[in-house]
């Protein structure tokens, strides 16, 4: 059976992406949390495409975490997820410690603003993207790939880490890859675990309410009247709305009025104790 070799620590990533720089392969890099889902697999699928030699990393990353939430029990499945990226292709799987991210004495991070402070996650998570963006410049500049994929179902953390490397002036490519859904519309996610049978049977409405308010703007209603039903029906369902809410694709500006191109609905919201992000073009 092949397997994906390891770079357990920043040594041995920076020594297996020098040598393929050295023979002339191109690198791609996708940054995960692991507890790896076929989302993640598309996003090896679609590295496979960009590069000669795709380098996944799996760490849960502490600085992203509040202490109020999940990342003692953050699901945990290296050895699964090792299985998996071998069967997907992938040439490597970067899997440090928290210590070798965050060494004793660590007291550096990135100041962000733009779509980083846009009211949306950062309302709720005022802290997580100071978190992914640090952990993300670290992996780029260890790997120092071509190119690097990120999930779009994250939208928010996909514009940060686009306006973040070109602020610093990264030399990387940021691709967004199309969000992965189960067959009743629910965006994958490790979270979708935390569902019960009840939550997991209810938590499809999230799509199916954000699709009908797009299809309602993009037939010309004005944007507040076409999200209220969504808001209504899925709080009758037992959401909690954090945000509903048409944006700016680009920027994450807030938009108001009726339809025009390059729109973007994203929303968050809670089922008992599990939360739920999800985006959609309008
Ligand atoms: O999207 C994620 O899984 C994480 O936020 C990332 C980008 C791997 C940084 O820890």
């Amino acid at each position: 059976m092949t397997t994906t070799p390891l770079l357990p620590d920043i040594a041995a990533l920076r020594a297996q992406t020098r040598l393929w720089r050295q023979a002339g392969e191109s690198i791609a890099l996708v940054p995960t949390m692991g507890a790896l889902h076929a989302g993640h697999i598309s996003l090896v699928e679609l590295a496979k495409t960009r590069a000669k030699r795709v380098v996944a990393t799996i760490f849960v990353n502490p600085t992203q975490f509040a202490p109020t939430e999940d990342f003692a029990k953050y699901p945990r499945t290296l050895e699964a997820d090792i299985a998996k990226l071998a069967a997907a292709g992938a040439d490597a799987a970067f899997t440090p410690s928290p210590d070798e991210i965050y060494p004793e004495g660590f007291c550096t991070s990135i100041t962000l603003r733009g779509p980083a402070t846009a009211g949306l996650e950062d309302r709720f998570r005022p802290t997580h993207f100071q978190g992914v963006a640090t952990v993300v410049a670290k992996l780029l500049l260890q790997a120092l790939p071509d190119v690097a994929i990120f999930g779009e179902k994250d939208f928010q953390q996909l514009a940060v880490i686009r306006q973040m490397t070109a602020d610093l002036n990264i030399p990387v490519e940021i691709l967004g890859a199309p969000t992965m859904r189960e067959a009743d519309g629910l965006a994958m996610s490790s979270r979708n675990i935390y569902l019960n049978e009840e939550e997991r049977a209810v938590a499809p409405m999230l799509h199916r309410c954000m699709s009908r308010a797009a299809q309602r703007i993009h037939d010309g209603e004005a944007m507040e009247a076409a999200l209220a039903p969504a808001r209504s029906k899925l709080m009758a369902a037992g959401f909690e709305i954090d945000y509903l809410e048409v944006r700016d694709a680009a920027t994450l500006a807030t938009v108001q009025g009726r339809y025009r191109k390059g729109l973007r609905m994203l929303i968050a919201a809670r089922l008992g104790r599990t939360r739920l992000i999800d985006n959609i073009e309008v």
